[in-house]
């Protein structure tokens, strides 16, 4: 990404800047108009996930068919409903990675073409920033905080010293956190995307079946959710065999149970050791209520802030890029007009600090 540096009269301007924001990286479509970084204005979503259900994941091709389809309508929605028009905007924003590729085109050829049809520049974000700013649009950040990144494509934990500063200091080894959900769910049969439904269940479970924690390495703040899903399948593939009757909700609840622990004990050791002030949920699986109960109750206890956003800002949507390519307006740092698509687009490359 190269670098335009603004003059000091519009540095001064970003409090009220209305940054216009697409994110097409997966399965939802969503543009959003975001004032002075923390403002929503408008934040509109089109789900495809009726589309993808019947297949039990996302199809990528079709994900960037639909996206084609709707872009150009949810982009009108979400500047009318701002209030304002698409004159008044000072930016654009729009999810360079990592996501799906196919998909994640879509949108950057649409805010590039606004881009360069209002003469505005144009800002390439990162998804997982997205995720992790989030939490600005409804609470006042204080750093060093740590965020931990509960989605279907990613499981991490990133410190942050400084405003716009990634430090990625855990990560999943192999699957996501999400992505075992949904694949848990698939082996209980149950509809795409499954986290829903497994948490469901877990909170119906009137007992647990006790599954394995992988803690990996005593200092490692990584993750590991293969093991785990492996242990499920064994439990449905056992009782199939035997032709006994699955108690799901149990099972649910035993896979819950040893998502949540490996989680929060890593997430607040974390926050101890880097001497962060707040821990900062987010992503889908921070819809998850199991999760955020046994989190909101250890930080209680620990005297930890903890900020979770509200549902709709945790799972993928445009305001939540907005805030974070409200950072990259603040410092002056934009996108060329040849930006390209990074499905593996690095979190800590995309820091504030890291100007390149
Ligand atoms: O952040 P997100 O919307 O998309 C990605 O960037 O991946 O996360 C979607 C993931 C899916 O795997 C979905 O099953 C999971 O979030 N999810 C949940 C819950 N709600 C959504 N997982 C567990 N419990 C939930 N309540
Ligand atoms: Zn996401």
């Amino acid at each position: 990404m190269s670098i335009q540096q603004l003059g000091q009269n519009e540095l001064v301007a970003h409090e009220h800047s209305l940054i216009l924001a697409i994110e097409t990286s997966c399965d939802e479509t969503s543009a959003s108009v975001i004032r002075g970084g923390k403002h929503i204005l408008s934040n509109v979503i089109s789900s495809q996930i009726d589309i993808h259900e019947r297949f039990g994941g996302v199809v990528p091709e079709i994900a960037s068919r639909k996206h084609v389809e709707t872009i150009t309508l949810i982009i009108e929605q979400a500047v009318q409903q701002s209030g304002y028009k698409l004159k008044d905007m000072s930016a654009i924003a729009v999810t360079q990675g990592p996501g799906l590729v196919g998909a994640l085109l879509v949108g950057i050829v649409a805010a590039k073409a606004l881009a360069f049809a209002l003469h505005i520049p144009l800002i390439g974000t990162h998804h997982i920033a997205g995720h992790i700013y989030a939490n600005e649009l409804v609470h006042e950040l204080e750093y060093p905080c740590m965020a931990l990144v509960v989605s279907g494509g990613h499981t991490e934990l990133v410190l942050l010293e400084s405003e716009g500063d990634f430090q990625v200091v855990g990560r999943t080894r192999d699957d996501a956190v999400g992505e075992a959900y949904d694949k848990v769910a698939r082996a209980l049969h149950l509809p795409y995307p499954g986290g829903p439904h497994i948490d469901r269940l877990a909170m119906e479970a009137a007992s647990s079946i006790t599954l394995p924690r992988a803690w990996l390495e005593s200092d490692s703040y990584d993750f590991s959710f293969s093991g785990l899903k492996s242990a499920v399948l064994a439990v449905i593939n056992q009782s199939r065999m035997k032709g006994l009757e699955l108690d799901e909700a149990a099972l649910a609840r035993g896979f819950q149970e040893s998502v949540i622990e490996v989680l929060v004990t890593k997430a607040l050791r974390a926050v101890k050791h880097y001497g962060a002030k707040q821990l900062l949920l987010c992503g889908g699986v921070a819809a998850n209520r199991g999760l955020r109960a046994v989190l909101t109750e250890r930080c209680n206890g620990e005297g930890i802030p903890l900020l979770i956003p509200p549902g709709t800002l945790c799972t993928d949507n445009a305001a939540m890029i907005g805030a974070a390519a409200h950072l990259k307006l603040k410092h002056g740092l934009f996108s060329d007009l040849d930006l390209r698509a990074d499905p593996g687009l690095s979190l800590e490359q995309w820091s504030i600090h890291n100007k390149q």
